[in-house]
């Protein structure tokens, strides 16, 4: 595997996919630097051995051409702050200019290009693109890692155009590590911990922890899509019903191959989809009429964290309940402190999926577990043993 440790990039000029998908707020100031964090490290290699670098990324998913919202300038001052440089910006990523401007860049410097996704040849993985792109740089470096599950001109085509100097930036090197560690190489006993809301998401990440995982935690909306499959009342929760046969059939494979499932036996209901809301502790499978699950209970918590504290490998993705209300926050933030808890005790712990990601944020956790993903959708492809386009493109 090809990385960025492998050449000195003393007067070579690196063109860097990142991902700089970043949440912003109203006043376009990021909300969670992770992805940002995550890419310094690599930047900075280069920068030291006497490089420069052309750094290249989306921003959300404009529809027809540019859109102020969405515009990567947003994030200069931030980049420019964490690197202790004033960051270049060019306000198109292909074109004279933009070619003018990377092509002046001299070893230390750092040049932003503006959101790929401006043109839908991105998107489409055009190669007309990919080759325009393809001249701001002597070296290609993937390291977006959020984005590999695309085959996009920047993430998967672009490569072709650097047969002899493409290769992973260390966000993708540590994120493939990081899986290998978890899928191919875990220390027993393995807990896989799923939360979130749909099941229909998970299906796949769950089909192949089948064949590796001890134990699998079940949390968050999509579980009482198993509850009901096993009869129980559930109100008003969320649920999947053209699932609950899948459901039925997972639970069932599980108990055959020895894995143990543990589902939440208490939850905390709620009238309304409200913080406010009138709310109590019930049983997870009794809920009336009127009512609906929105966070694991007590009970749960407890018996969750035993099997955490026993675990020596840990994949959390997917939180436990609307983590993001005060009053349904208290098993998220429960099997949050388990994990690091369990990460003390010497336990490997990945999370990944976003909203997970932000609950370890939340919870100033992220410094306490072994692994804090970058990746989304593309962290469940990988998961699920797909074969990522941007990750391929390097290797072939
Ligand atoms: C993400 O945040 O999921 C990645 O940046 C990929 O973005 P996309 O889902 O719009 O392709
Ligand atoms: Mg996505």
């Amino acid at each position: 595997m090809k990385t960025i440790d492998d050449i000195n990039f003393k007067s070579k000029k690196a063109l860097i996919r990142v991902d700089f998908n970043v949440p912003l707020n109203d006043k376009f100031e990021i909300t969670d630097l992770t992805r940002i964090n995550a890419a310094i490290p690599s930047i900075q290699k280069i920068l030291k051995d006497g490089g420069s670098v052309v750094l290249m990324s989306h921003l959300g998913r404009p529809k027809e051409g540019p859109e102020h919202k969405f515009s990567l300038q947003h994030l200069v001052p931030t980049l420019s702050e964490k690197l202790g440089i004033d960051v270049k910006f060019a306000d198109d990523c292909i074109g004279e200019t933009a070619e003018a401007l990377s092509g002046a860049l001299v070893g230390g410097e750092v040049l932003l290009l503006e959101n790929l996704r401006y043109y839908k040849e991105e998107t489409k993985g055009d190669k007309g693109f990919a080759e325009k792109l393809s001249r701001h740089g002597d070296v290609y470096v993937n390291d977006a890692f959020g984005t590999a599950h695309r085959a996009h001109a920047s993430t998967a085509i672009i490569a072709e155009f650097f047969p002899n100097a493409k290769m992973f930036g260390y966000v993708m090197a540590n994120e493939i590590a990081s899986v290998n560690t978890v899928l191919n190489d875990s220390k027993k006993p393995f807990t896989a911990i799923l939360g979130g809301a749909k099941v229909s998401d998970k299906i796949g990440i769950i089909e192949n922890l089948m064949e590796r995982a001890d134990h699998l935690i079940i949390g968050g909306g999509m579980m009482f899509t198993f509850i009901k499959a096993q009869g129980g009342e559930i109100g008003n929760s969320l649920v999947e019903k053209d699932l609950l046969d899948t459901a039925t059939d997972l639970l069932k494979k599980a108990k055959e191959r020895g894995i143990k499932i543990h589902i939440p036996v208490d939850a905390v209901i709620a009238d309304n989809f409200a913080n406010d809301a009138n709310r109590k502790v019930v049983k997870a499978n009794e809920i009336d009429e009127g009512w609906m699950g929105l966070d694991v209970g007590p009970e749960t918590q407890k018996m969750f964290k035993e099997v955490l504290l026993q675990s020596k490998t840990i994949l959390w993705n997917g939180p436990m309940g609307v983590f993001e209300m005060e009053n349904f926050s208290h098993g998220t933030k429960a099997v949050a402190l388990s994990v690091a808890e369990a990460t003390k005790n010497g336990a490997y712990s990945l999370i990944g999926g976003g909203d997970s990601v932000a609950a370890i944020n939340k919870y100033k956790l992220a410094n306490e577990v072994s692994y804090v993903s970058t990746g989304g959708g593309a962290l469940l492809e990988y998961m699920e043993g797909k074969v990522l386009p941007g990750i391929k493109a390097i290797l072939d």
